[in-house]
């Protein structure tokens, strides 16, 4: 039985750890051939061995998404060697706790270069590469970009920035008549090392009193999620199943937003 990505060629931002390593791996499993792209040249190079080990096609590339030029340069090597794109996942990303009094003007730049402008750099080189023969491009926000949380003051402005400019996208593919979907994906508490750091970087009651929060209130299980459930669901963009979504929100969190 062919897979859900048989003849596509995905790229995947941060893809080295955590959700993008997940999602590489789930694309492979279904036949993509996996662009897997990180700052962290070592842990995307890792994350290709897993999937060519398991039979799968992957490649790894160094990319820093704040780098403009790299972007129109890597796409076009894409394009060039694997003769199109297909999907593309804005995964890379950082969280830098601190409330508006607190976060550092450099810190929210920060945020803003990777979080936001990665995102806007890699939605327009994707839409120049897939305007002919159509695709989809997945935003990963998170529920960050739905809701408040005073400790994150600089993520809730990135992460509601995708959410919105996803649609600001998608709404200019269709009205341009490009065959491309644009959708976002808004994870819950996912348990990888950006939570873990994140979370232990706060001070220590903040901590206690989110984990039992989180406990409190995740509807289902009172627990954290895992990659592989954020994976899963952008394999559900990436392929045709979703066809008739564009500049949805798709959210994966364990029921936290029904709050
Ligand atoms: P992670 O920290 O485990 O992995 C992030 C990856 O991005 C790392 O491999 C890192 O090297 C890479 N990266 C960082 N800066 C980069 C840059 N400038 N250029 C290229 N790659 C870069 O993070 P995690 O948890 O897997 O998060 C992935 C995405 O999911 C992020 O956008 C994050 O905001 C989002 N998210 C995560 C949630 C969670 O609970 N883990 C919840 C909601 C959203």
């Amino acid at each position: 039985m062919a897979g859900r990505l048989e003849g596509k060629v995905a790229l995947v931002t941060g893809g080295g750890a955590g959700i993008g390593a997940a999602t590489c791996r789930r694309f492979a499993e279904e036949g993509a051939l996996v662009v897997v792209t990180d700052v962290n040249g070592d842990s995307a190079r890792r994350v290709v061995a897993e999937i060519t080990a398991a039979g799968g096609r992957a490649e790894a590339r160094v990319q820093d998404v704040t780098d403009e030029p790299l972007w129109d340069s890597l796409v076009a090597d894409v394009v060039a060697a694997h003769g199109g794109l297909h999907v593309l996942v804005n995964n890379a990303g950082i969280a830098i706790p601190g409330t508006v009094e607190e976060v550092t003007l450099a810190d929210w730049r920060l945020t803003q270069a990777i979080n936001g402008e990665g995102v806007f750099m890699g939605t327009r080189a994707a839409i120049r590469a897939m305007k002919e023969s159509g695709g989809s491009i997945i935003n990963i926000s998170s529920i960050e970009g739905i809701i408040g949380e005073a400790h994150t003051a600089a993520y809730n402005y990135n992460k509601g920035g995708v959410r919105i400019f996803t649609k600001s996208a998608a709404l200019h593919c269709c009205k341009e008549g490009y065959p491309i979907r644009v959708n976002s994906v808004h994870p819950g508490f996912i348990l990888t090392a950006m939570v873990e750091e994140g979370i232990g970087s706060m001070p220590e009651e903040i901590q206690a009193e989110m984990s039992e929060r989180l406990a409190r209130e995740i509807p289902l299980g009172g627990a954290m999620g895992e990659p592989l459930d954020i994976a899963n669901g952008c394999l559900f963009l990436a392929s045709e199943e979703s066809k008739y979504m564009t500049g949805s929100e798709l959210i994966i969190d364990g029921g936290y937003t029904c709050h």
